[in-house]
């Protein structure tokens, strides 16, 4: 039987159209028109003024965090129920992360928020949020908190591209925001990210720690150090090609999400993962928690018959590499790592992969 992937690649078919046109104009590298146009088609789209093509989101979070000033030592705020690449960046920074569990709505809880800022003991410089799996964290409440505290926010929106509360974009909310092209994300340039922001002195600022912080002069001059992480004409162009689709890529995942709540929601052991009100989650990965069933063997029943699924992520203030960071926890990411799953939620899957998958999930759960 066929492989069913988490999520893979889903192209529009544009894709080697715009590439032809990037080798018919020779302009392979270093950048180009279809890195004006994807920059250009991101901001129209998130209604955020400034954007920056870059190799990946955590190069993105990387010159977030040098522009707004992290320095070593600093403390920075950050979702602990996330993935690696939201927090990479603090210790490329030699700054110290301080982790925040999640509440109900699985994202960054602002309690533990408004906690981590009374008791930490060290103002904080930044938060990092991430709107896990595609849904929104309550932005409302965790920007009132961070503007009265004066702590900058960065919205970790690798997953979320797409996502809406209150109907504005994912990314909208806060100082500066990433999203990824990675892999398995919901639209992908083979591996990518963005940064975006309203503040064009930022972004300008990360362009030019993005290529190397060459000062304009003829021959290269340096005050700083710089990075090389901007992003390939290439790979613009399969990305303008990803976002002409991303509205059907997201009623895609959305309906693939109401596709397994209509086939498992009756299953007493199920609960799906929530979506906080007035927003509209891309729905990046279904995921589920079990009540009773241990996901891995779920798991291993997929995997069995070809089909792959993931634990949900392993909160960070559980990862050997933090076991010192200070952490701000009340045992929710942990028992949702302990509890959960990610369905396969490709846009190119069929009723009939998808059906294969809830049939597996029937046979271990009931
Ligand atoms: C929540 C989150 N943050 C950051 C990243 C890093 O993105 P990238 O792979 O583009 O660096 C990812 C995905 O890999 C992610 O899922």
């Amino acid at each position: 039987m066929d492989r069913i992937f988490l999520s893979s690649p889903h192209m529009s078919g544009k894709e080697q159209q715009y590439i032809a046109e990037v080798f018919e104009s020779n302009y392979i590298a270093p950048l180009g028109a279809f890195v004006d146009r994807f920059e250009a088609s991101v901001s129209a789209y998130t209604g955020i003024s400034h954007a920056l093509a870059l190799s990946s989101a955590t190069s993105g979070l990387h010159l977030a965090l040098r522009v707004l000033g992290v320095g070593e030592g600093d403390y920075v705020l950050a979702s602990s129920f996330t993935f690696i690449g939201s927090v990479s960046a603090v210790l490329y920074q030699n700054a110290q992360p301080v982790f925040v569990d999640s509440d109900e709505s699985w994202n960054l809880s602002p309690e533990l928020l408004k906690k981590a800022i009374a008791e930490a003991p060290k103002k904080p410089k930044v938060l990092i949020v991430t709107h896990l799996y595609g849904q929104m964290s309550k932005m409302d409440e965790i920007m009132h908190i961070c503007r009265e505290a004066g702590i900058y926010v960065v919205e970790d929106a690798a997953e979320s591209l797409g996502a809406s509360y209150h109907g504005l974009q994912s990314g909208r909310f806060s100082d500066m925001a990433v999203y990824s092209f990675n892999g398995n994300k919901i639209l992908s340039t083979s591996g990518g990210g963005m940064l975006v922001s309203d503040n064009a002195e930022w972004i300008a600022k990360a362009k030019f720690l993005s290529t190397q912080a060459k000062e304009p002069t003829l021959h290269y001059e340096h005050r700083t150090f710089g990075y090389n992480y901007r992003m390939s004409n290439v790979l613009a162009a399969i990305g303008v090609a990803q976002m002409e689709v991303l509205d059907e890529r997201v009623n895609q995942k959305r309906e693939i999400f109401e596709y397994y709540r209509r086939a498992l929601g009756e299953i007493d052991e199920i609960t799906f993962m929530p979506e906080i009100p007035d927003s509209r989650g891309n729905r990046w990965l279904t995921t589920i928690t079990f009540k009773h069933t241990d996901p891995n063997r779920v798991i291993e029943a997929l995997e069995a018959v070809n089909i792959e699924s993931r634990p949900l992520w392993k909160p960070m203030h559980l990862q050997p590499l933090f076991a010192e960071a200070l952490t701000f926890e009340d045992g929710t990411s942990q028992k949702l790592f302990e509890r959960g799953l990610c369905l396969p939620s490709g846009t190119n899957m069929s009723h009939e992969a998808l059906d294969r998958v809830c049939q597996v999930i029937k046979r271990v759960c009931v």
